[in-house]
């Protein structure tokens, strides 16, 4: 047993943090080590030819992925979501529509100083990463 699915419970895990936090990057190694489901809005935004910048739809599909993430965790599997969690109701709602279904939540809360976040996004920016969006120092401090 890895020591990052200690028990095998299935879990509900929440990725809180600025563009540039580095939640992809930690959702992409813990779906690997649990394994886990990770819905990544950012990804299939790109994939099916969304503007990034298209917040309704964003919205919708964060929306659609919480549906299927209850499904999921329902059928025993831990599911991570990436959709930011920049407010606090937004996660609340998980927390606790996840708890009346007796499944276990955990947030993971990233953080780094602003000049470290631009330096990061401006390094994914130039490799133009698919599924990523390029987010300039000015939305970025807005
Ligand atoms: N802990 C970290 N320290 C340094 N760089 C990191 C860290 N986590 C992620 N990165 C890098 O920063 C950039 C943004 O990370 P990413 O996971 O895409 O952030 P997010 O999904 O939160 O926008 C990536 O190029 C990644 O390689
Ligand atoms: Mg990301």
């Amino acid at each position: 047993m890895r020591d990052a699915d200690a028990g095998h419970e299935p879990r509900l895990i929440l990725l809180c943090g600025l563009p540039g936090s580095g939640k992809t990057t930690l959702a992409k190694r813990l779906a690997r080590e649990i394994p886990a489901v990770r819905l990544c809005p950012d990804e299939w935004m790109a994939d099916l030819g969304i503007d990034l910048f298209d917040e309704g739809t964003r919205d919708r599909l964060e929306r659609r992925f919480w549906a299927h993430a209850q499904q999921l965790l329902r059928l025993g599997q831990t599911v991570i979501l990436e959709f930011g969690f920049w407010g606090r109701s937004e996660r609340d709602e998980k927390r606790l529509r996840a708890r009346g279904l007796g499944i276990p939540v955990e947030l993971h809360y990233l953080r780094a100083p602003i000049d470290e976040l631009g330096r990061r996004l401006e390094a994914r920016n130039g490799r133009g990463e698919c599924g990523t969006v390029p987010i300039t120092r000015q939305l970025l401090e807005g």
